[in-house]
């Protein structure tokens, strides 16, 4: 079992861009859960900038109060769509997945970075069985368990005074490392939990 800050992840879903083994940002639908602000924030707009030719769905449960979101929406407006989610109204939930598949058909990159599905026991188990259910898919899917380090974030913000100044990694920092782990997961990962550095977790 991964010691209790390592327990607190991100996990996220990815269907293969393209026939190789490598993440290919080219034309693929990414959606980000908790994207307001934020490690979730940060993935939408460096997902935005890579993938000229991609498309990003960005949802918490109020994108029109995330100043963050409206931002990006002015300077990608073809390439970011907003949803209301809140993982815990199933109806929401829905209502987003019949979106994106009425737009898009599909879903090449899901990233749950919500704070709500962190506690471990909850996500680990939940994790554990997605992921055991997504290999027997025809077409499978790999779920990985990510951990970004200490981030500076407002979730963070009530325990960076016991955090050493370099051991407390900007958003930028922490996303562009997951994105190098996200870009060359294998099949065989799925399951797994990586720290930001690349590092597996045992859990
Ligand atoms: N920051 C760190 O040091 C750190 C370390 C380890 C793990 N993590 C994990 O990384 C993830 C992101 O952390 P963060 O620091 O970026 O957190 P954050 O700044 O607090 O952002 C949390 C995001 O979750 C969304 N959210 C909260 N409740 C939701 C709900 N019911 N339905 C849908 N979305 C909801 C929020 O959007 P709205 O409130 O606008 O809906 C917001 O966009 C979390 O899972 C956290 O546990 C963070």
């Amino acid at each position: 079992m991964a010691s209790s800050r390592a327990t607190r992840v991100l996990s996220l879903t990815r269907r293969p861009f393209s026939s190789s083994s490598s993440l290919k940002f080219d034309a693929g639908v990414s959606m980000v859960q908790g994207a307001s602000r934020g490690i979730g924030l940060e993935f939408v707009k460096q997902l935005l900038e890579k993938n000229d030719k991609g498309h990003v769905v960005a949802t918490c449960r109020n994108p029109d109060a995330s100043t963050g979101l409206a931002q990006l929406k002015d300077k990608f407006a073809e390439s970011l769509k907003l949803l209301p989610l809140d993982l815990t109204v199933e109806t929401s939930i829905q209502a987003s997945a019949s979106s994106v598949r009425e737009t898009y058909g599909h879903l090449n990159l899901l990233i749950n970075a919500s704070g709500i599905l962190s506690i471990p026991q909850v996500l680990q188990p939940v994790s554990k069985t997605a992921a055991v259910e997504f290999a027997r898919e025809k077409d499978p899917i790999v779920c990985i368990l990510l951990h970004p380090g200490t981030v500076d974030t407002d979730l963070s913000k009530p325990f960076q005074k016991n955090v050493p100044k370099e051991k407390l990694f900007s958003k930028e920092f922490s996303v562009q490392k997951l994105l190098s782990i996200i870009d060359n997961v294998k099949s065989n990962d799925n399951g797994k939990f990586f720290a930001w550095d690349g590092q597996e977790i045992p859990w």
